[in-house]
């Protein structure tokens, strides 16, 4: 595998960005033609260190790393912070420069979706219930984007965080069931030093606000451990919501128990097998921020 040394990393000014799909294609056919393996790390920007992680896992596994930065619109559902979705790309771009990082695909919406677009992909199963059930548009928003960007960049492998656990099993699923033969590479939930999931969207939290959040995580990891110790998830599920509660979020949309490996739910008891796959899932309210995180019962 041809690796590249940090001599020949592309500097600031170098790091390409491209809003054009042929050109684009152009260049992947170019590293393509060359025998390099290309990764790609699909983003909606507002890039923080979570996403920069991924970026670095790429950069391990692959020749050429493509970031590409396009707020979907086809996953936000009216009266979502479309409108309001942090957009920084000058910003992104130098963050991007200090890594090994080979091009940034930026298209517009009108670029991506046409005025006839009219597809739509559903993945049953994984993307129904969680996030799903409370965000019916979202999965196959996010799976009609990825499948339309992993067929125009043709990559070898494309990297996506653990954050979005069902989001990642979603596209595990399409992937799989298409015929999409593409690598599916899953990297850790990078967190603020206080145990706060970094996202994007934490840049809505006012100053009291941000002093809640990492209470999400917290919960989670005492739920961990009551499960661990032997409490059944019922009880454990009842005292999260009212820790949760407590703590100030304003409303839960879900908090539950699952197996990381397909989402299905998990009874009592929980045994040594179900405990090895038992993973928790939590998304809450804080004022008008939406937050999620999960976290898995045993090492
Ligand atoms: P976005 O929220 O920008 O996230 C891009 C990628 O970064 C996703 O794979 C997400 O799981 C990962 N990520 C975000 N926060 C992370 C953290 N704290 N630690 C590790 N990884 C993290 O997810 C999306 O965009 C979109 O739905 C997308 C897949 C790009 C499709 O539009």
């Amino acid at each position: 595998m041809t690796r590249l040394s940090n001599d020949s990393m592309p500097k600031s000014e170098a790091l390409p960005v491209f809003d054009d799909l042929l050109s684009m294609q152009a260049q992947c056919a170019k590293w393509q033609s060359q025998g390099l393996r290309l990764a790609l790390v699909p983003t909606m920007g507002a890039l923080h260190e979570g996403h920069l992680s991924l970026v670095r896992l790429a950069s391990q596994k692959a020749d050429r790393v493509l970031v590409s930065i396009f707020v979907n619109p086809k996953q936000f559902a009216k009266g979502e912070d479309l409108g309001t979705y942090p957009r920084q790309l000058a910003k992104d771009k130098e963050k991007l420069s200090a890594l090994t990082c080979h091009g940034i695909y930026a298209p517009d919406a009108n670029a991506m979706y046409g005025e006839d677009f009219s597809t739509s992909i559903h993945v049953g199963i994984v993307s129904e219930g969680l996030c799903g059930a409370s965000r019916p548009h979202f999965f196959g928003g996010v799976a009609t984007v990825v499948a339309k960007l992993l067929n125009q960049l043709r990559p070898d492998m494309a990297v996506f965080g653990e954050k979005d656990f069902q989001q990642l099993l979603v596209i595990r699923r399409m992937v799989k069931d298409l015929d999409m033969g593409v690598e599916i590479i899953g990297g850790p939930i990078i967190r603020e030093p206080d145990g706060l999931a970094m996202s994007s969207r934490n840049a809505y939290l006012n100053t009291s606000e941000r002093e809640i959040a990492p209470q999400l995580n917290h919960i989670l990891r005492a739920m961990a451990e009551k499960l661990r110790q032997g409490e059944t998830i019922a009880a454990t599920v009842e005292t999260g919501q009212r820790k949760l509660i407590a703590a100030g979020f304003d409303k839960i949309d879900y908090l539950e128990l699952r197996s990381e490996k397909n989402l299905a739910p998990l009874e009592d008891p929980l045994d040594a097998t179900k405990s090895a796959e038992a993973r928790l899932f939590g998304a809450v309210l804080l004022g008008k921020t939406r937050l999620i995180d999960n976290w898995k019962i045993t090492d």
